[in-house]
C-alpha cells in the first residue's frame, strides 16, 4: 500500500463504534471460545469493561509526507479517549522497511515521532509489503524493544484484551504481484519460504486461534484489506483463502448471535 498515514479510533464497549479516516483491516464480532499455536499476548482493560485505542498504517516517513501532523492529532485524540494501545496496521518503515534493528528509522520514524503522552502505551503492529522490501528480521528484533519499550512486532500473533481478541495476520506473502512483478524491489521472504507451506500454516494457525477465542468481539488486523474500494482494489488472494475460514468459523455458529462486518475507510 502507499497511502499516507492512516488514523482510526475504536471504541468498543457492549457494541463498537468506529470513526475513522482511513484503515486496512478486517473486523469480525463474534461470540465462541483459548488458543492454538499463534503467540498470545494479554493486554488488561479497564474495569467496566470498555476499551478504547487507536489504530494507524503506512506511516514511517521521519515525520514527512504530514506524518508529525498526523502524530499530533494522535496524541490529542488518544489523550481524550484514554487509549489502552496503538494497532499498526503496516507499511511501518518507507520506503524499504528497515535495514538492521540500529537502523536510524526507529528513532527518526518512530520514537521521535509518537512523543505525545497519550501515546506512551504498547503499539501493537504487523508488517506490510514495504516492511518486506527490508530486513524484516530487524522489525521482529528484541533490540528495538530495548529501543523503545512500545514496540510489539510479530508477523502474527493474538492479543487478547479481555472482551476483544485481536488476531494479527501477516498478508504480504499471499500477494502474487510482489513475486511475479517484484520490480526493482527485492522482498526479504527468508523466513516465510517455502511459500505454499508457511501461508498453509498460517491459516491453519488463524483458524485454530478463532475457533478457541472466547472474547465476545473479535478482530482480524492485516496489512491488505479482503475487500476495498480504495485503488489497489480487493485482494483476491485474500478472497480465495483467508477469507473461506473467517466464512467457516461463522458458520459453524450460526445459530448462535453473531456479526460479520468488512470495513475499509
Ligand atoms: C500535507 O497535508 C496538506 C493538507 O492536507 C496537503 O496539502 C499536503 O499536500 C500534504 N503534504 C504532503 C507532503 O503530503
Amino acid at each position: 500500500m502507499a497511502v499516507l498515514s492512516n488514523l482510526s479510533m475504536a471504541t468498543i464497549s457492549s457494541c463498537l463504534t468506529f470513526y475513522s479516516l482511513s484503515i486496512i483491516f478486517l473486523l469480525t464480532c463474534l461470540v465462541s471460545s483459548s488458543f492454538g499455536e499463534l503467540q498470545r499476548f494479554e493486554h488488561p482493560i479497564k474495569e467496566g469493561g470498555s476499551l478504547n485505542f487507536l489504530v494507524v498504517g503506512d506511516w514511517g516517513r521521519k515525520g514527512l509526507y504530514n506524518q508529525s501532523h498526523v502524530a499530533h492529532q494522535m496524541g490529542k485524540i488518544g489523550e481524550k479517549l484514554d487509549i489502552e494501545f496503538v494497532i499498526s496496521t503496516g507499511d511501518n518503515f518507507y520506503d524499504n522497511g528497515l535495514t538492521s534493528p540500529n537502523d536510524p528509522l526507529f528513532e527518526e520514524s518512530f520514537m521521535n515521532i509518537y512523543t505525545a503522552p497519550s501515546l506512551q502505551k504498547k503499539w501493537y503492529n504487523v508488517l506490510g509489503n514495504h516492511d518486506y522490501r527490508g530486513n524484516v528480521e530487524a522489525q521482529l528484533s528484541p533490540i528495538l524493544q530495548q529501543l523503545d519499550s512500545r514496540w510489539v512486532c510479530l508477523r502474527s500473533y493474538v492479543l487478547d484484551a479481555d472482551i476483544v481478541d485481536f488476531f494479527f495476520v501477516d498478508t504480504t506473502p499471499f500477494v502474487d504481484k510482489y513475486f511475479t512483478e517484484p520490480g526493482e524491489h527485492t522482498y526479504d521472504w527468508s523466513a516465510t519460504s517455502p511459500r505454499k507451506s508457511y501461508i498453509a500454516k498460517h491459516l491453519q494457525e488463524v483458524q485454530t486461534a478463532l475457533k478457541e477465542s472466547n472474547a465476545k468481539w473479535k478482530i482480524v488486523v492485516a496489512h491488505h484489506p479482503i475487500r476495498t474500494a480504495g485503488h489497489h482494489r480487493d485482494t483476491e488472494e485474500l478472497i480465495e483463502q483467508l477469507l473461506p475460514i473467517l466464512e467457516e468459523w461463522e458458520n459453524g455458529i450460526r445459530n448462535k448471535w453473531r456479526r460479520f462486518k468488512s470495513v475499509e475507510w
